[in-house]
């Protein structure tokens, strides 16, 4: 039986977040430069996009682009900005035939202008697609988002339009870039590494987490089915007991 077919279709997680990590030193364990990573990164992305669709989870989201990642050398973030741009135009025929609304989180007014462009088509020719929903992570950082949405709700406070005391988990959450998604239930990180490294904080308060020692641009559908596979196996009990 493949890992596909031993999938609980009634028991799917609804929100899979991804950091996608490795494609530097996948680059360079081959001899090549880190862009030659990111490049077949992006083929990584289609098999996991495509894997999401197949087994109808409604939500994807990927981390792209940290703010952290601006301290990278110039030349490395525009070819990942130039990447990202051309996958964009590239994947747009895809979004079509697989019915899927593109959308994104982070700081995106700091994105170079004609990356900002390509986002805002993108997501403005697919707005009303409803199979999948794929939220791309750019210049995003969790605490500056936590940030972003409480001093929203200052001002809310200042201008007399919200009470301390009606602030609730679920108002704070409609202030976050991820106001119209729900948390996600699995979290995948590749590349060996055991970090969240300021991705959806408070979002992934109850998601299951998942590792893999693969690097990024050899991740595959077959990888994500064994995360899913092994999501089924978990028992989640938000803090309760099972009885
Ligand atoms: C992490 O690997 C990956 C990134 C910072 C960028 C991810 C981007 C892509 C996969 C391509 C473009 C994306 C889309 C959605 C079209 P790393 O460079 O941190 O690897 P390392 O840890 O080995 O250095």
């Amino acid at each position: 039986m493949t890992y596909k077919e031993k999938i609980d279709n009634s028991n799917l997680p609804k929100h899979i977040a991804v950091i996608m990590d490795g494609n530097g030193r996948w680059a360079k364990g081959l001899g090549k430069l880190r862009i030659f990573g990111h490049q077949n990164g992006v083929k990584a992305v289609r098999e996991t996009l495509e894997g999401t669709i197949e087994l109808g989870i409604p939500y994807l989201t990927l981390y792209a682009f940290s703010s952290e990642n601006w301290h990278r050398p110039q030349k490395e973030v525009q070819a990942l900005m130039e990447l990202l741009v051309s996958s964009l135009t590239k994947e747009l025929p895809l979004f079509h035939k697989h019915n899927i609304r593109l959308n994104a989180i982070g700081q995106l007014e700091d994105l170079p202008v004609d990356c900002q462009k390509a986002l805002s088509q993108t997501m403005d020719a697919t707005r009303d697609h409803t199979r999948c929903t794929l939220t791309l992570a750019l210049s995003y950082g969790s605490r500056k988002e936590i940030l972003h949405a409480t001093k929203t709700i200052a001002q809310e406070i200042q201008n007399g339009q919200l009470d301390i005391a009606d602030i609730t988990e679920e108002k704070f959450a409609k202030r976050l870039y991820t106001h119209d998604i729900p948390d996600p239930d699995l979290m995948i990180r590749t590349s060996g590494e055991y970090r969240i490294s300021n991705y959806l904080l408070w979002q992934l308060a109850y998601a299951e987490l998942w590792f893999t020692d693969k690097m990024w641009p050899e991740f595959t559908r077959e990888d994500l089915f064994l995360a899913v596979l092994d999501y089924q196996k978990r028992e989640r009990r938000f803090g309760k007991t099972s009885e």
